[in-house]
């Protein structure tokens, strides 16, 4: 079967206002959590996204009926024998792992596997395994398998080493279910930890502290399924002002969270942006030059996110002077650049550093997205690229954007998603490297 691959023609200013979908990173620890209501949960401003089907197809093999109609996803849990989640299923969805402490929690044993290592390097699991020993759960490794066992799960004290968002949502959905009291230090402070703290408790649990570094959880309440409007995607957000600011012009984004934004708007001030905020809507001006930012590191929230790396790292291709990028999370997360290299970018790697010296203008050519923040920075950076950009490895791109092309096209940006053939793309990356 030929790919389906995104024409993009770029070098034209933005113009247009889009809605931004709501969170995938806030719509998928949810989805999990539903594990541990009785009756039904309903979720909206769900993204329609590969990775929300595949929980889907989680929750249902462990004894849920979930339905999706539109961006509402309705889950009720049926039966409380499961508690497997099999190997296919872990490896289809990076983050699979966040089942782990709603199954702990709800079903006091779990069997898995491990996530696969993924587009960024190894995922590896080491912190949430202890963190769910120190609760009281016994592990025990063989063939490739995770058996998780405990009689109960009891209260404890636990502390981070690095504030990591998945062990903290595993903990918050683990600990709803402790005997007693769990804190937690060093937790990380994502607004999508505060999003599931919020559901959680809604749903009758006792959370305290989400959003900072500590985080108190009264185990032993019965949660019921609640209605739930998942918050909007930040990262989504950050993805369509990056293509307004490497392609130029004036767009409006609406049903955006501006508040957890402010790294990311701040830096594309100093890029040379103009952005206005009014209650849900962001608005982006680049009418002027890009300006180069002489270092930019990824952190933590509230710092600069990992995930918005790629995405601004299109647009510092074309800003006048040199950029540095330093990025602290993830120990692979430069695949995009070699993509952006061959649009005219001039970047040089070296470990987990890039340095980027602007050029006048990037030109279109024939790339393919390596993971999900990568496709969207190429995308953005075809945005503003002279001529036409085709872009591959869409599965990336589908599993945390939702109607991509539609939205770019409301922006736009004419943008296509069809099988082309093959000559076609080779000619135009042929006419690219011309000009
Ligand atoms: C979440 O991943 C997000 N995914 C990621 O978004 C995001 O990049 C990441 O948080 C950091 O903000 C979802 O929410 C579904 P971590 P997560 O545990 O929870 C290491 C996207 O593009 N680590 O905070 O997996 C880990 O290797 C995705 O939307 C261990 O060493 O991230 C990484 O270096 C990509 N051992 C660091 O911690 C462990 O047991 C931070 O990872 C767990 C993590």
């Amino acid at each position: 079967m030929t790919e389906e691959i995104l024409k993009i023609s770029g070098g034209r200013p933005l113009h247009g206002e889009i809605s931004v979908q709501g969170a995938k990173n806030s719509a998928l620890p949810l989805m999990a959590a539903a594990l541990l209501c009785e009756g039904e949960t309903v979720l909206t401003n769900v993204p329609q996204l590969s990775d929300v089907y595949a929980a889907c197809r989680i929750l249902n093999r462990l004894g849920c009926r979930s339905t999706a109609e539109g961006n509402t996803i309705r889950i009720v849990r049926e039966s409380a024998e499961l508690y497997e989640i099999p190997d296919e299923d872990m490896r289809a969805m990076r983050s699979s792992i966040m089942f782990l402490g709603p199954i702990l929690g709800s079903m006091k044993r779990c069997t898995l596997t491990m996530p696969g290592g993924c587009e960024l390097g190894p995922r590896p699991i080491n912190l949430h395994l202890d963190a769910m020993r120190a609760m009281g759960v016994r592990i025990r490794e063989g063939a490739g398998r995770i058996f998780c066992t405990a009689e109960k799960l009891t209260g404890a004290k636990i502390h981070l080493p690095i504030p990591s968002v998945g062990v903290t949502e595993n903990v918050l959905m683990a600990g709803v279910y402790a005997e007693g009291e769990t804190v937690l230090t060093n937790a990380a402070c994502e607004p999508e930890i505060t999003d599931l703290a919020n559901f959680l408790n809604q749903c009758g649990a006792e959370i305290r502290g989400a959003g900072t570094h500590t985080v108190v959880i009264r185990g032993g309440r019965k949660l019921r399924g609640t209605e739930y409007r998942v918050m909007p995607d930040r990262i989504a957000a950050m993805s369509y002002l990056c293509a307004g600011a490497a392609a130029g012009g004036e767009i409006c984004l609406k049903d955006t969270a501006p508040d957890d934004m402010k790294s990311c708007l701040d830096v594309l001030e100093q890029a040379g942006c103009r952005i206005g905020v009014c209650g849900d809507r962001i608005f982006l001006d680049r009418t002027g030059p890009l300006r180069s930012i002489s270092y930019i590191r990824t952190m933590p929230y509230p710092g600069f996110p990992t995930d918005a790396q790629a995405l601004i790292s299109a647009v510092l291709c074309t800003a006048s002077g040199t950029s540095m990028l330093e990025e602290t999370i993830f120990e692979n997360r430069f695949k995009h650049m070699g993509e952006l290299a061959r649009m005219g970018a001039d970047i040089r790697v070296s470990g987990r550093t890039a340095v980027i010296t602007g050029v006048s203008k990037l030109h279109g050519a024939s790339v393919t997205a390596m993971d999900l923040r990568g496709g969207a920075a190429l995308a953005a950076a075809a945005a503003g690229a002279e001529g036409i950009t085709y872009l591959s490895g869409l599965h990336h791109l589908d599993r945390g954007y939702e109607h991509f092309a539609e939205t770019f096209n409301s922006l736009g940006v004419l943008t296509e998603r069809g099988t082309f053939s093959a000559l076609e793309h080779t000619f135009s990356a042929a006419n690219a490297k011309k000009c």
